[in-house]
């Protein structure tokens, strides 16, 4: 119930009126997820409840947790651009470009490893990420917390939540609970799964199987997810400053490998890979039609597939059938 009215959380500030009647702020939540989807893994340090979320879609939308107060995570995960930001790498604090490209943070309750190299393990831990990156709110974990302590709204529900004074615990328990309601399927591509015949076009059919079929695309990007999760180079060029999970592991084999992204609401994430140097999809179609680049470590399931430009056009059109058309929907009005 709380997620299927509550799934837009993040649009309103003041959802109280969301949660189920008898819910307390200790009641445990149980988000409903979208048709096809598994149940949302929630850890056990950290149990969803209403006031938690509701603390941290705060916290999260509040620009006084970077250095000059102007960036707020929903500053690079905009909520009304499928909560990444439209831009090849992301600009933090006075406009400083990072590396990579923003993310979206829909469904990224059920990844097991964050940031394109998974050198994070938790939801919770890359709230430090963030916070303390130079070129993203670059504020120090000390300054966070002297100022949650300076607003009496924050110091009451921190005392309230987690019984202490604000806390990088209650911090980061908050923004991973609000960012595990995040939740985006209902695309025609799910209609069409459920037994929907008339949800697809036919180009998006035959691009469908292209996917699935001689595009060889389910390889990486399978489940309800449309990604194995896994950590894979897919033959783009690697810059030298960022060799991808190598910079975690340190092993060879993994040089220029980075987490598969889901191809859910692809269509509205431009640019692409973790650098985004990618404009559009028939950019991306067009780099693995040729079988990639030749670079280091490239896998070696990626090789010219030989598609006609009709086939090209097929797939992409498939793509776009993975918009979440539902999304917004609770947007108008209050
Ligand atoms: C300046 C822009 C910017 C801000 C501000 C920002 N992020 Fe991000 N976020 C990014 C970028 C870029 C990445 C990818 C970084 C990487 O892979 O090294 C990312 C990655 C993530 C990831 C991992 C996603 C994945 O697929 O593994 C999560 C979760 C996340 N951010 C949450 C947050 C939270 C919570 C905040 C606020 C505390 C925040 N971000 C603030 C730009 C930003
Ligand atoms: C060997 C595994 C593999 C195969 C096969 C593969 N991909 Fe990917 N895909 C990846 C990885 C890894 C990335 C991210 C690479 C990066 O950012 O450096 C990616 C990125 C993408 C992106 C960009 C998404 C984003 O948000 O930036 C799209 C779109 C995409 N793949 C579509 C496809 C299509 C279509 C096919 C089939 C023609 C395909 N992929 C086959 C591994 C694969």
């Amino acid at each position: 119930m709380f997620a299927h009215s509550c799934r837009l959380v993040f649009v309103v500030l003041a959802v109280s009126g969301c949660a189920p009647p008898d819910s307390t702020s200790e009641e445990q939540l149980r988000p409903v997820v979208p048709i096809g989807f598994d149940p949302v893994p929630i850890p056990v340090h950290n149990p969803l409840t209403r006031d938690k979320v509701l603390l941290g879609q705060q916290l999260f939308f509040d620009p006084v947790l970077s250095l000059d107060s102007t960036v707020s995570c929903a500053t690079c995960h905009r909520p009304n651009a499928f909560f990444a930001d439209g831009q090849a790498v992301s600009r933090g604090v006075g406009g400083r470009p990072g590396i990579r490209n923003t993310p979206s943070l829909l469904n990224i309750a059920y990844h097991q490893l964050f940031f394109w190299d998974g050198g994070s393990i938790t939801l919770e831990h890359q709230v430090f990420g963030p916070l303390q990156n130079p070129d993203e709110m670059a504020l120090d974990l000390a300054s966070v917390l002297q100022r949650l302590e300076s607003i009496p709204t924050y110091r009451e529900a921190f005392e309230e939540l987690f019984d202490e004074a604000p806390s990088l615990r209650g911090l980061t328990q908050a923004l991973g609970a609000y960012q595990r309601t995040l939740l985006s399927g209902g695309a025609r591509y799910d209609r069409y799964k459920a037994g929907d015949q008339t949800a697809l076009s036919p180009a998006e059919i035959r691009g469908y199987k292209l996917f699935e079929g001689k595009a060889g695309c389910l390889h990486c990007h399978h489940g309800f997810l449309l990604t194995s999760l896994r950590f894979e180079n897919n033959g783009i060029a690697i810059s030298k400053e960022d060799s991808g999970r190598a910079r975690v592991t340190g092993l060879e084999e993994d040089y220029g490998k980075f987490k598969v992204p889901s191809l859910r609401n692809v269509a509205q994430t431009a640019p692409y890979m973790h650098n985004g140097g990618m404009a559009t999809l028939s950019e991306v179609i067009d780099h693995y039609d040729q079988g990639g680049r030749d670079v280091r470590g490239k896998n070696l399931l990626i090789q010219p597939l030989g598609l006609e430009e009709e086939e090209q056009a097929d797939l992409e059109a498939f793509l776009h059938a993975l918009t979440d058309t539902t999304l917004f929907a609770g947007m108008e009005g209050p």
